[in-house]
């Protein structure tokens, strides 16, 4: 019987994914879920076979640079894989897979509560409570803003934006306007009664909700900066669920605490775990520890197509969601 291939799992998984990683493969686990550092996800690479990574594993060109090297494939527990230095992957042979579609529900969902949080106060209003703050019902308590019937502005229009714009507008009687720069057939978007945008400014100009959903790229850093941010309307709410490194933080700071725009909510952020400091002291933001896909269902499916993809990969046949 050939040895069967060594995979390290960077961070603890859901118990289904872990049971099926160790029945598949000679797999390292991380029972105590310590993230590994750069030394020890080299070793990774020097040791196995295979790497399971996930956003909170830096990948840089250096760490890709180890050897002598065993590892071939890195599927990253993810859709997103701005973890990984792809050029660098590229340039050395690995194939990189990531686990689009499983969590694109879920996603959407998280995009959806931090635009009603932010619109209707409901983290300001749940500190209030807890603080002994409310002295009873008043008519012009926490007034928040309108969602049903208003104007979504979506930054991107790939899996997630759609399943957004479906809960928008089948949902909430939301107009959704969308800019992207590969965009869909008209059909597609129709369905969804999202209008295209020529630009991304006409999108930021017209709508009273933006939700961000355009991968991190080194061409969309801080794509949402100090500018953009005043193109938006005063009124205006900024929602992210997609990378930290797309939205100029301290920009933002400024923007809330300005008033320049009335309100954000936040699933992720530029230095995570850090959260600009300011952010915490703002009661016009809602603040979530990167929880898009954070069900037991989704995380569940993350791994296993991960570990599909590791399976496909050492079988000698085409992976399924290949990124480089
Ligand atoms: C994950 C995500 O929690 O898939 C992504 O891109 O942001 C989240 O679903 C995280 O990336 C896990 O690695």
């Amino acid at each position: 019987m050939t040895a069967r291939p060594r995979i390290v799992v960077t961070r603890k998984l859901p118990a289904a994914c872990e049971a099926e990683a160790v029945k598949r493969f000679d797999a390292v686990l991380n029972p105590t879920d310590t993230p590994l550092t750069p030394e020890q996800l080299q070793d990774a690479l020097r040791q196995a076979d295979g790497l399971l990574p996930t956003v909170t594993d830096k990948l840089t060109a250096e760490v890709l640079a180890a050897e002598p090297r065993r590892a071939r494939i890195i599927a990253n527990f993810g859709v997103g894989f701005n973890n990984i230095d792809i050029a660098a992957a590229k340039a050395r042979g690995f194939t990189v897979t990531n686990t689009p579609d499983v969590l694109t529900d879920d996603t959407a969902d998280i995009a959806i509560t931090l635009l009603l949080m932010t619109a209707r106060r409901a983290a300001e209003g749940d500190r209030h409570v807890r603080q002994r703050q409310w002295t009873g019902w008043r008519p012009t308590h926490m007034l928040g803003a309108r969602v049903t019937g208003k104007t979504l502005g979506l930054i991107g229009f790939g899996r997630i934006a759609r399943a957004v714009a479906r809960r928008a507008h089948h949902g909430f009687g939301m107009r959704v306007l969308y800019h992207d720069p590969f965009p869909p057939k008209p059909e597609d978007a129709a369905a969804l009664g999202a209008e295209p945008r020529e630009s991304m400014e006409a999108v930021l100009a017209e709508a009273d909700f933006v939700s961000l959903h355009c991968p991190a790229t080194p061409e969309t850093r801080h794509l949402i900066n100090a500018t953009r941010l005043r193109q938006m309307q005063r009124h205006g709410f900024l929602i992210n669920t997609a990378r930290g490194d797309v939205v100029d933080e301290a920009a933002l700071v400024a923007a809330l605490k300005d008033r320049t725009i009335a309100g954000a909510g936040l699933d992720v952020y530029e230095r995570e775990p850090v959260v600009s400091p300011e952010l915490l002291t703002l009661e016009n933001v809602a603040l979530l520890p990167h929880l898009g896909s954070a069900t037991l269902e989704t995380r569940v499916a993350m791994g296993l197509r991960a570990l599909e993809n590791l399976t496909l990969f050492f079988a000698g046949q085409p992976v399924r969601d290949r990124v480089v």
